[in-house]
């Protein structure tokens, strides 16, 4: 990292956008309203971001709304958040049960990070019962479809009001 930008990264934190949101999906979320709508349903990742962007214009709140299938994407993106967002809502897909990466990237986040999951992890194949995002995470939700990351963002907007010291 070149001196200039180790000294912005830094100092990143006090010019932190403290109404902005990062709302990262991972694998196969692109799919949503064509993958198993049975599990996901039918609404697509579209109109899952129309409706984020909407509650947190509601809240107060700016959203930066992505999606990838690459996990070193998402890695990226999370140090992003590291240096420009207040909170962060993610989805890692099926990267949530396999990325030591993504773990790692948020125990380096000093923001509140919502775990999302729109279907029950609990309650599907053994495999997705272990999510290496959770112990990295805020809070977790999951099995309420799109409302999960609505009731996500009421909860990040709760904790930014709060605070460091809560
Ligand atoms: C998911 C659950 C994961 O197990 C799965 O691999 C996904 C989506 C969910 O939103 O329910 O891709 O994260």
């Amino acid at each position: 990292m070149c001196r200039l930008k180790a000294a912005f990264a830094r100092l990143a934190g006090p010019w932190r956008d403290s109404m902005l949101i990062f709302v990262l999906n991972g694998p196969n979320l692109n799919l949503l309203g064509k993958r198993e709508p049975h599990i996901y349903g039918s609404a697509t990742l579209a109109d899952l971001q129309a409706a984020v962007e909407r509650k947190a214009l509601g809240l107060g709140l700016r959203v930066d709304f992505r999606q990838s299938n690459h996990e070193g994407a998402l890695v990226d993106w999370i140090q992003e958040a590291r240096e420009k967002a207040a909170g962060l809502v993610l989805n890692p897909g099926a990267y949530t049960h396999t990325s030591v990466a993504i773990h790692d990237a948020l125990k380096a986040l000093a923001i509140p990070t919502i775990e999302v999951h729109l279907s029950n992890i609990h309650a599907r194949e053994a495999f997705r019962r272990h999510s290496f995002v959770s112990p990295a995470a805020t809070g977790v939700i999951c099995g309420l479809g799109a409302a999960g990351y609505l009731a996500a963002l009421d909860a990040l907007k709760g904790l930014i009001d709060k605070g460091p010291k809560g």
